[in-house]
């Protein structure tokens, strides 16, 4: 049985419950709140409304679009990432909610330009997660988290205020552009997922309070690495797709979207792992703006993330783009996904 309460229209006549009424129930509740993060909310589920219909039609304007660098209204063709990015950036620069922004496409900080107010937040996004997919039809997605700024008083953010380790995230999300398009987010009481209704351009609350199973029965790594990665990486992925003991083998899932295969782990458990190998040590995945803003919803949904030794949240960043190796999703296969690799190979 699924894990999730769907919960539909009240009445026929009624959209049932958006985004932003959700959002705003939770604002009047809390005690001091400015509304600034529900502004920043809704600033978000726009670029994620605009970023869906691009990337629905991404198809068809390549082949309406272009012959090289310029389509049929002369305008620039852009990358779907960089769409993406911009859009983000747009949407939320000229809204007084944040300091400063962290974005994967851009190398620095990007500043809020001068004729705007600087807010108390600070935005960090993987504008497109996923991107190979595009092409062949396959779930994409957008990754973003929020925090408090560090640095006082109300002018421009700085690098300081990017380099947050995840436990102080203040709310994370993602959207998912799949078979259906979705925004899941949580401020760290429950983790919530919303529909979008094409029809009326909403996100709908479709999945109320969404928890992950304590243990899953699938594992998510791309094998293809597997002469790359260290004994034991190698040992863990030989031992859960063994029988050993009369277990069941886990089946494999690899979409190499982390926002689809970890979306696919939240709503049914099992682990998505990418892990350091003999190239990389530090695997793929960018901290701050991938693997903590899923860590922390996979530990708001009762899950876990780790780096293989240590609690994903914990870490302290240095650099925008530092990467780190990610276990993320049900707490008993992560935990003994750390049990193996404390044992060694
Ligand atoms: P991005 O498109 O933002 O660069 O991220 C791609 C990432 C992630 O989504 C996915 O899990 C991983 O790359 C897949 O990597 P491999 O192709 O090495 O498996
Ligand atoms: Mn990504
Ligand atoms: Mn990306």
């Amino acid at each position: 049985m699924s894990q999730y309460s769907s919960v539909g229209p009240s009445e026929a006549s009624l959209p049932g419950t958006t985004l932003e009424r959700h959002a705003l129930d939770r604002f009047r509740r809390t005690q001091g709140a400015t509304g600034d993060f529900t502004g920043l909310l809704q600033q978000i589920s726009l670029a994620a409304k605009i970023i869906s219909s691009r990337v629905s039609k991404a198809g068809l304007a390549d082949i309406l679009g272009l012959t090289g660098e310029v389509n049929v209204q002369g305008e620039a063709v852009q990358k779907l990432d960089d769409f993406a990015n911009r859009t983000l950036v747009h949407c939320v620069e000229a809204g007084g909610h944040v300091c400063v922004m962290g974005s994967e496409e851009v190398e620095e900080p990007i500043p809020i330009p001068p004729q705007y107010p600087k807010g108390k937040y600070v935005l960090q996004f993987d504008p497109l997660d996923g991107s190979g997919n595009i092409d062949i039809n396959a779930s994409i997605g957008t990754i973003f988290s929020i925090h408090r700024r560090k640095t006082p008083g109300d002018g421009p953010g700085t690098l300081e205020d990017c380099l947050q380790p995840g436990r102080d995230i203040v709310a994370a999300g993602y959207v998912i552009y799949g078979s259906s398009n979705m925004l899941v987010y949580s401020t760290g009481h429950g983790v919530h997922g919303f529909t979008l209704d094409p029809a009326i351009g909403e996100f709908l609350l479709s999945h109320e309070n969404i928890r992950i199973p304590e243990r899953g029965d699938t594992y998510s790594i791309n094998e293809g690495n597997y002469s790359r990665w260290a004994p034991e990486v190698r040992s863990w992925v030989d031992w859960i797709k063994s029988d050993e003991g009369g277990r069941r083998p886990y089946s494999m899932r690899y979409i190499g979207a982390m926002v689809a295969d970890f979306h696919r782990v939240l709503l049914r458990g099992g682990i998505f792992a990418y892990p350091g190998d003999r190239r990389n040590t530090n695997g793929k995945l960018r901290l701050l703006y991938e693997a903590s803003p899923l860590a922390f919803i996979a530990e708001a949904a009762g899950g876990a993330a780790s780096d293989g030794k240590r609690r994903i949240l914990d870490i302290e960043p240095t650099a925008l783009h530092q990467r780190t190796p990610l276990f993320i999703g049900s707490v008993e296969d992560v935990r003994e996904a750390e049990e193996h690799f404390r044992r060694g190979a």
